[in-house]
């Protein structure tokens, strides 16, 4: 293992920071916001079927692949790539791959920041007599207004700048340490209200009875999609952070963690969402507005729903910020790397180029909301293009380099694996079934 070698950044102050940095990226947005109402828009239990099946059979494989190559590299994503490339004979083309990623990093950025935008906007709600109707028309009344969502989206990018500027390495822990166990239990409170609405069954229905039926090639990408997002998978933020990762920390233990946790927190938000949804006539497929138009009504239904309210949207802002920062680094630590500019410099930059595009995102609902790419405005087009193409792409690249261009010797030497039964099901995996599988989607989107 690469004992000595440590990135120019530094490392993470112990073996739990890696941990909690990656499960506060993979945390966020993607399980509370975009899980309930992409599992509402495909039909429930179908697109959890096999997001759930994604998550297992590519998103891990390829989660070990990524730290791995994080930690071998022991530099930005599009470094990692060169140096590792260049330790197996192969051509630095490689490091094309993680400047895309860095790429993928900054559009993900752009639309995320306006949606964490809305989540510190409810920070504000008031959360008192809120009705199924009064909360749908507040949302769309937050939509409609384009100094609003500028201001969110701004104010959520310089506090993303802020922090990465400073360096991401300190300080993280302990806020990631208190505050994410925290909105778990925010959760799993709204979980016990929903069982008390009188459609906690139907919602649990909904969510986990698959209608095979509703299985197709749209619902299959977007659910292949999603297990990328969700756990910040296919662009490089989870082979940065595997950069700081100690030399002696178990890369296969710690993946499992992280996806474990990631997924459960999406599917007890959606256990939390489904029953409000019914109880309160409204429709799954209500789509990005789902949960800022269920949530309030639940906590002005239940005792303290101010403060719990309140102190839910400061939680999910501070999980999106958490969640921002990686989606930012690998570009950031790629600046700094190549062009030898002042970290500051490099966050600012990159910072406002993903402000300028997020701009066009946060007036797609309003002003621009004529202007649409392929029949989507501006916002859903980013989200479509980053999560559906770029990271599923990356990812079948990651799982070839990994499977087919790094030596196994060097494979099996950073994992700190031995050749046994779980090395060989998880080397087949990154070498065939993941490429083939997310190949196969593709194709069969596409044709
Ligand atoms: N996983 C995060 C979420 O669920 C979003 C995110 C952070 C991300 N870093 C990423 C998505 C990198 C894709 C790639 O909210």
């Amino acid at each position: 293992m690469s004992e000595e070698k440590r990135s120019i950044h530094g490392t993470w102050s112990s073996r739990w920071t890696f941990i909690l940095a990656a499960t506060g990226s993979a945390v966020g947005l993607g399980n509370i916001w975009k899980f309930p109402y992409m599992a509402g828009d495909n039909g429930g239990g179908a697109f959890v079927l096999v997001y759930l099946a994604c998550i297992c059979i590519i998103g891990l494989p390829i989660m070990l692949g990524e730290i791995m190559i994080g930690r071998r590299g022991r530099s930005s994503p599009a470094n990692s790539m060169k140096s590792l490339a260049a330790e197996a004979n192969t051509t630095s083309a490689w490091t094309l791959l993680g400047a895309t990623g860095a790429l993928a990093g900054l559009l993900i950025l752009s639309f995320y920041s306006v949606a964490a935008g809305w989540a510190m906007s409810y920070i504000f709600n008031g959360f008192q007599n809120i009705t199924a109707e009064s909360s749908s028309s507040s949302f769309n009344n937050l939509l409609s207004s384009p100094l609003s969502l500028i201001f969110w989206h701004s104010l959520f990018i310089a506090i993303t700048v802020f922090i990465v500027a400073r360096g991401i390495l300190k300080g993280l822990e302990k806020w990631i340490n208190t505050l994410m166990p925290m909105l778990f239990l925010i959760i799993l409170l709204l979980c016990i209200y929903a069982m008390q609405t009188g459609a906690f069954f139907e919602g649990l229905r909904y969510l986990f009875m698959p209608d095979f039926s509703k299985i197709n090639p749209q619902v299959m990408l977007e659910a292949l999609g999603q297990a990328f997002f969700t756990l910040s998978l296919g662009m490089g933020a989870i082979m940065a952070y595997g950069a700081y990762m100690p030399a002696n920390q178990n890369i296969g233990k710690t993946a499992v963690s992280v996806a474990a946790l990631d997924t459960g927190v999406a599917l007890l938000a959606g256990i939390a969402i489904f029953p409000i949804v019914f109880a309160n006539g409204l429709a799954p497929s209500e789509g990005p507005g789902l949960v800022f138009v269920t949530l309030p009504i639940a906590f002005s239904a239940m005792p303290f729903g101010i403060l719990f309210g309140t102190l839910f949207f400061v939680l999910l802002s501070i999980a999106a910020l958490s969640s921002s920062i990686s989606l930012i680094e690998p570009g950031v630590a790629w600046l700094i790397e190549s062009l030898k500019i002042k970290r500051i410099t490099a966050t600012i930059l990159l910072g406002f180029a993903a402000w300028f595009i997020g701009l066009f995102s946060a007036l797609s609902f309003n002003l621009l909301s004529e202007f649409t790419i392929l029949g989507k405005n501006f916002f859903d087009a980013t989200d479509f293009l980053t999560n559906q193409i770029m990271l599923p792409l990356g990812g079948i690249f990651i799982a070839i380099f990994v499977g087919w261009v790094m030596k196994k010797e060097h494979v099996l030497d950073e994992l700190g694996f031995q050749e046994n039964f779980i090395f060989k099901a998880w080397y087949f995996s990154v070498r065939f079934v993941a490429p083939t599988l997310v190949g196969l989607v593709f194709l069969y989107f596409f044709l």
